[in-house]
């Protein structure tokens, strides 16, 4: 409690992954006034004043992260360098922990564009943190302190599960699979919905029937200490519908999809280093 009291947070760049981590550290009972949020775009900041009371924003990123312990990089990949060249004096006055959650952005990417003597976090979240049921995984640099680390852990453990890696190369499989990967169960969620209902199921009974397998699927999948290949088989009996359905996930060779889908994803997130390194 001591370490969050102390805690000052600024959130830049006020997209989808800073909205999910809004939500998920006010509902974790982190004080609005502990977060400062700033963005370019003013009507965004206007509303999120007027949704969370107490919360302070700012047009300014170098005024939003006055006084932060931990500055949080919510901006695109190619937006990182710019904002990186604004803020990076006041950082390094202040020792501010950069923690950035920009796909692709290299720790040694974010030394050239600050400092070598800087602590950094590069962090992989993912956007079911604002439901406190994220996954998040983190590397530090050389910089980086124990009393540091326990301050990124600190704010990423009330929004979910954290992981530190130890190989930063870890982070495109980690980008393709857990910050990609909602999207993955969320288009396979809508695919099964859309499905029922083109079988004459009526829409609401197919939302509902497909929502809330994906949810009760998972919290049992997690909750539970046998491996998902026997939760799978003790629903599949010999003979049944599931082995029946099954059948066709096999026949379209799901392993092969799952590979290639990860496969693309990483290495988007390495041709995107790739790219920024090439600038
Ligand atoms: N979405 C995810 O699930 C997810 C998961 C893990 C990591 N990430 C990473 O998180 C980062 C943000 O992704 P996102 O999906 O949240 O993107 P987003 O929705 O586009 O959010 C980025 C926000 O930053 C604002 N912005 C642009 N330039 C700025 C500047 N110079 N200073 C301050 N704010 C600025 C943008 O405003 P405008 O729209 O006006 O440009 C936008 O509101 C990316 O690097 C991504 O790789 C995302």
């Amino acid at each position: 409690m001591t370490a969050r009291k102390n805690t000052r947070i600024a959130l830049i760049g006020y997209g989808n992954i800073a909205h999910s981590l809004l939500k998920g550290l006010l509902a974790a009972d982190y004080e609005a006034d502990s977060i400062r949020v700033s963005d370019s775009a003013a009507a965004k900041l206007k509303d999120l004043k007027q949704e969370t009371k107490g919360i302070r924003t700012f047009a300014s990123n170098l005024q939003a992260i006055e006084d932060a312990t931990s500055a949080i990089l919510c901006v695109k990949p190619d937006v990182v360098q710019a904002v990186c060249a604004e803020i990076k004096d006041t950082l390094m006055r202040q020792s501010t922990v950069l923690v950035s959650v920009a796909a692709g952005v290299s720790v040694d990417l974010l030394e050239r564009w600050t400092a070598q003597t800087l602590p950094i976090v590069r962090c992989m979240p993912n956007t079911p943190v604002a439901v406190g049921c994220g996954m998040i995984a983190l590397y530090a640099n050389p910089c980086v302190t124990a009393e540091h680390k326990k301050l990124a852990e600190d704010i990423f453990s009330t929004v979910g599960s954290t992981v530190w890696l130890e190989d930063e190369k870890d982070m495109h499989i980690v980008t393709a699979l857990s910050g990609s990967g909602p999207a993955y169960f969320f288009r396979f969620t809508e695919a099964f919905e859309k499905a029922a209902k083109d079988l004459a199921c009526p829409p609401h009974l197919a939302r509902e029937l497909a929502m809330q397998t994906l949810y009760g699927a998972g919290k049992l999948a997690l909750q539970s200490r046998s491996d998902i290949a026997t939760l799978r088989e003790q629903i599949t009996s010999k003979g049944g519908t599931t082995e029946r359905g099954l059948q066709v996930l096999e026949q379209a060779d799901i392993d092969k999809i799952a590979r290639s889908v990860l496969k693309a994803a990483s290495l988007r997130s390495v041709e995107i280093t790739q790219q920024l390194e090439d600038t």
